[in-house]
């Protein structure tokens, strides 16, 4: 899931360990490096913590070139075996890798035959091909190509060899890595947070390219062999951003970092005269479209849900919100002039990745929406926006979520504006209203702590209920309890209750109703009452205006389509205290990755 390399004079052990840290928050399972010593490859592998490799690494020695690895397991389960780096059998290679290899049985029965295996990935198989290339006369370069010729999948590589103490050979396809670059040293790096602790400048590396990492230089081939030039740039992230500071958790720390966030966004889509502002090609973009099809992942998606309410309802354009990872296999029916809009927290997402490739292919027009400035969607697509919330670390997304929905309102807003469409509210000042309310709700955790006591303390299960806009935050805030707390949760729309979820209503189920919107308060106050009535234990929130004498929690008033932004924090604060009473692992929850690089 993760891949760091560095080639230099400084001890690389703590390098790597430390960019190993960094790489953390993103969700692993094991962990391992391998250092070039004495004409020596000497590997360090961990299941489990960083902290537990830095026990076992030994101190003794001095090594200046190596590449590191946390893994989120694809193929084999978690285990000090299948974690890397790999080593060939013959001692020469050593390699880490990120991605899938999808016709690694196929090599193995055609070119490798004859070996045994140590474990179970398909890594072992990249390294021990690479080591029969290198047996059979060809040179390390050459037979790094060749073997990346046989690959079929997605792959980031770092490879050692015992032979050549000066190089680090890296390559990638699909999956994310990065080239940084040092006075005296070189680093790659897929996420370039975990390197800026050394530097912020990094180069680009595309698809299909071989590149030779000294300390001293950088040496890129495309697939013909000839050498690319490649201009660096500099990654414009602040690195005390990604420290937690005095927050127990940075989920905590990212929920209550939402009104500054908003904030930002505000004040950044603005012009010096106050009215909000979209870039004129992004813009065109929308208004030449006849459809817009919002492509994301996860939480993303569940703000794609809400995008979708406002460029339709503002900007009159229909839109659709598709999972990427069936669309990509089930492409439906497409307009004449669609506008794809890909959603992405880290801009890394595989399966978001896949559709923009497809969609590439066929020329429709693209434009990602992420927090991570250079991130692979944002390259890749035409056109980019920034959501300002800065990292995000922990694995549950919280501000990313919040700040998407705000970028996608400024959009539809600036392009309803420009369409010459009615409008009829004021923009910046009802998201300066919702900076207000999130900070009240935030101040207001204690009061929400105390709805997990009464409501989460035990319970296996639980639901939440909304219509129109409260039932995309309903399905967000089941997807946030459900990932950290491991309750199982499930939201979906008031009025399907009673075709089929109220089934697994008994004594005490505890149901959460959102209701922020008047033109469906009675109909959602009244499906709460229905399971209420079959000993379900509701919980209500409300937004002020709409509260009625019983409710659990009320919001403050925001404008109606607004509402998803103040209304999550709820869920957020329930779904985080929900964790900490259940003593687990709040920012790196079981089983997930924050970035998932594999399809
Ligand atoms: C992973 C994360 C989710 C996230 C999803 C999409 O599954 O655990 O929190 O919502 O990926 O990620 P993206 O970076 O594309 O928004």
């Amino acid at each position: 899931c993760g891949i760091v390399g560095y080639i230099g004079e400084a001890d690389v052990k703590e390098i790597l360990l430390k960019g190993l840290e960094k790489l953390e928050y993103r969700g692993y399972d094991s962990a391992g490096i391998s250092v070039r010593n004495d004409g020596e490859l000497k590997i360090f592998k961990e299941a489990g913590r960083i902290r537990d490799l830095r026990d076992k690494v030994d101190s003794g020695f001095h090594a200046t070139t190596g590449i590191g690895h946390t893994r989120w397991a694809t193929h084999g389960e978690p285990s000090v075996a299948n974690a890397h780096p790999h080593q060939s059998a013959d001692g020469r290679f050593t390699l880490v890798h990120n991605g899938v290899i999808e016709n690694y049985e196929q090599i193995r029965k055609e070119h490798l035959s004859e070996m045994e295996f140590v474990s179970s990935t398909d890594t072992e198989i990249i390294v021990e091909l690479i080591a029969k290339f290198s047996r059979d006369g060809l040179t390390t370069e050459e037979a790094f190509k060749e073997a990346l010729d046989v690959l079929h999948g997605s792959y980031a590589l770092g490879l050692l060899d015992r032979e050549d103490k000066d190089v680090i050979f890296v390559a990638k396809n699909k999956s994310p890595l990065l080239l940084g670059k040092g006075d005296g040293f070189n680093v790659i790096t897929s996420d370039a947070m975990a390197m800026l602790h050394l530097t912020n400048e990094f180069v680009e590396l595309m698809d299909g390219e071989v590149v030779m990492l000294k300390k001293d230089g950088i040496t890129i081939r495309d697939k013909a062999g000839n050498t690319v030039e490649r201009d660096s740039y500099i990654a414009e992230i602040d690195e005390s951003d990604t420290e937690k500071g005095t927050y127990e958790h940075y989920m905590l720390k990212e929920i209550n970092e939402q009104p500054a966030a908003m904030r930002k966004i505000i004040q950044e889509y603005q012009d010096e005269d106050g009215a909000l502002k979209i870039a004129p090609e992004i813009i065109d973009q929308i208004n030449d479209a006849d459809r817009i099809y919002i492509i994301a992942a996860g939480t993303s998606y569940h703000a794609g849900l809400v995008g979708k309410e406002y460029f339709e309802k503002w900007a009159g354009l229909p839109t659709e919100v598709h999972v990427a990872s069936e669309f990509v296999y089930n492409t439906p029916l497409l307009s004449e002039r669609p506008l794809f809009i890909f959603i992405s927290q880290s801009g890394e997402t595989a399966d978001s990745r896949a559709v923009l490739v497809e969609v590439k292919k066929l020329q429709h027009k693209t434009l990602t929406i992420t927090n991570v400035p250079g991130s692979t969607l944002s390259r890749e697509a035409d056109q980019t926006l920034i959501l300002l919330a800065g990292p995000e670390i922990a694995v549950a997304s919280t501000k990313a979520y919040t700040a998407q929905i705000a970028v996608l309102s400024i959009l539809a807003q600036v392009a309803a504006r420009e369409l010459g469409k009615h409008i009829t509210i004021n923009l910046t000042e009802e998201l300066a209203k919702v900076t207000t309310a999130i900070t009240a709700v935030i101040d207001d955790a204690e009061t929400i702590e105390e709805l997990v006591h009464e409501y989460l303390e035990t319970t296996r299960n639980a639901f939440f209920i909304g219509r129109t806009m409260d039932h995309y935050v309903g399905v967000e805030g089941a997807l946030k309890l459900k990932e950290i707390s491991y309750i199982q949760a499930e939201g979906f729309a008031g009025g399907e209750l009673k075709h089929g979820t109220i089934a697994l209503i008994e004594e005490g189920t505890p149901v959460f109703a959102l209701t922020t919107q008047e033109k469906v308060n009675l109909n959602i106050r009244g499906n709460a009452q229905e399971v209420q009535a079959r000993g379900a234990k509701v919980c209500t929130i409300a937004m002020e205006g709409l509260e009625s004498e019983n409710d659990a929690y009320v919001i403050p008033n925001v404008h109606t389509m607004l509402t998803p932004l103040v209304s999550v924090v709820v869920y957020q604060l329930i779904s985080y205290y929900a964790a900490l009473h259940r003593g687990n692992d709040v920012d790196k929850p079981r089983n997930l990755a924050k970035s998932v690089t594999v399809e």
